[in-house]
């Protein structure tokens, strides 16, 4: 079966947005007596049949346990495993498979860092990371924070949403042990400058580690041309499963990592004098990996380099541009978030009506945001708001998804005069 979209085109050709809709069918559904319209794509993208059929082909055909058995099935499951590794390396242009280490999801990419890297860290060393993030890439260092007395740092943001980029060198010291930063901010969409950030941290020796969770949807992403030691992302934002994620580790780096997780796989041996680790990336993927997750995450590469990051960050910026023009025009709404280098998330407030008083209302009209601090309470603080109401695009919306989110929410303002 071919993961290929049947809309494959030229790189210059933009995207065939209507065959490309076929490919989805959670898509071809009404919700509340309306065309979905979905906008939370930065929660969870949608997955495409070619995914849905390649997880449902390998149950049905190859499934069996990785790395162990002798038997057809078993050099099938891992033939498919091992596959889907490859795919994702050439996807971020890691050098080896070595360094593609698949995890969870970006969370549990980022608390591998910080349980393995950070066991050799002690009181006084700091981690830098910003006023932007995500909680997944707060909570580990503050939980290394209270169990070793590390300090947290945190590059402040501005108005617009940006990061005050001459606070870093600043804050990076001989006791700095990571930058960690996200490209993307799921709350907000600013699109950090991470090529530049990285060269910083690394003219000092520090180590960096990138959440790229909302940046490898949206665009190409080349670890060796960012030239970070680690890139975290998650299959389930990239059009693939839930519970499959990767940490890219630069290999160099990561063969002096510790385990973190003991227990099937990661060994080479074990007995009670001792035990000897795998090589990479096993030594990181302890117990029976979420093969399956893995297969469908290979066909949602398939399916996005088939249709070409290129053509989707354009597609995804027209229509961020046009997003932007149309809610300017309602009346009492306030964007939170006006970096001039964005990513399709458009989260705002609109005076007198809750965020999640608009979602409900929204979603009587078949429109899909998401309400609230969207896991990033620190950036609602600094703008002194409780939340936001989140749009945000995928690959499959086009300006009638926005339409209907406008004239949704001005329905909302009716109700609400
Ligand atoms: N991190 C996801 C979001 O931004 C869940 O909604």
């Amino acid at each position: 079966m071919s993961a290929r979209s049947e809309c494959a085109a030229a790189p210059g050709q933009a995207l065939d947005l209507a065959r490309l809709r076929a490919d989805f069918p959670i898509l071809q559904q009404q919700i509340n007596g309306h065309r979905l319209a979905f906008l939370d794509s930065a929660a969870s993208a949608q997955r495409p049949a070619a995914v849905i059929e390649a997880v449902a082909d390998y149950y049905r055909h190859d499934h069996a346990n990785v790395h162990r058995g002798v038997h057809t099935l078993s050099h099938r499951a891992t033939e498919a495993y091992e596959g889907a590794r490859d795919k994702v390396r050439r996807f971020i242009n890691a050098a080896s498979t070595r360094e593609i280490v698949f995890t969870r999801g970006t969370t549990e990419a980022i608390n591998l860092v910080a349980n393995s890297l950070g066991q050799g860290w002690s009181a006084g060393d700091n981690v830098v990371i910003s006023h932007l993030e995500h909680h997944s890439n707060i909570v580990p260092w503050q939980m290394l924070a209270e169990r070793v007395g590390i300090e947290l740092r945190v590059i402040p943001i501005d108005r617009r949403g940006e990061l005050q980029l001459d606070a870093l060198p600043g804050l990076l010291d001989e006791r700095s042990r990571l930058l960690s930063i996200a490209h993307v901010s799921n709350a907000l969409g600013t699109v950090n400058p991470v090529k530049e950030l990285v060269a910083l941290a690394r003219e000092r020796g520090v180590p960096t580690l990138v959440d790229g969770a909302q940046a490898v949807p949206h665009g190409p992403v080349d670890v060796a041309a960012i030239g970070c030691d680690f890139y975290a992302f998650s299959g389930h934002k990239m059009y693939g499963p839930t519970g499959i994620g990767v940490l890219y580790g630069r290999e160099a780096l990561l063969a002096q990592m510790p385990p973190w997780q003991g227990g099937g796989d990661m060994i080479l041996s074990v007995s009670f004098s001792g035990t000897t680790y795998n090589e990479l990336p096993y030594r990181f993927e302890a117990g029976t990996p979420h093969i399956a997750g893995a297969v469908g995450l290979g066909a949602a590469v398939d399916y996005l380099a088939a249709l070409g990051m290129q053509r989707i960050a354009a597609h995804e910026q027209q229509l961020l541009d046009y997003a932007t023009a149309r809610l300017a025009e309602i009346p009492g709404l306030e964007l939170v978030g006006t970096a001039r280098h964005k990513a399709g998330v458009l989260s705002f407030n609109i005076e007198g009506i809750h965020p999640h008083d608009l979602g409900t209302i929204l979603d009587h009209q078949g429109v899909a945001i998401r309400t609230g601090h969207h896991c990033a309470m620190p950036v609602m603080e600094f703008f002194g708001i409780a939340g936001t109401a989140r749009a945000s695009l995928g690959l499959y919306n086009g300006r009638d998804d926005i339409d209907q989110l406008v004239a949704g929410l001005h329905t909302a303002i009716e109700m609400f005069r």
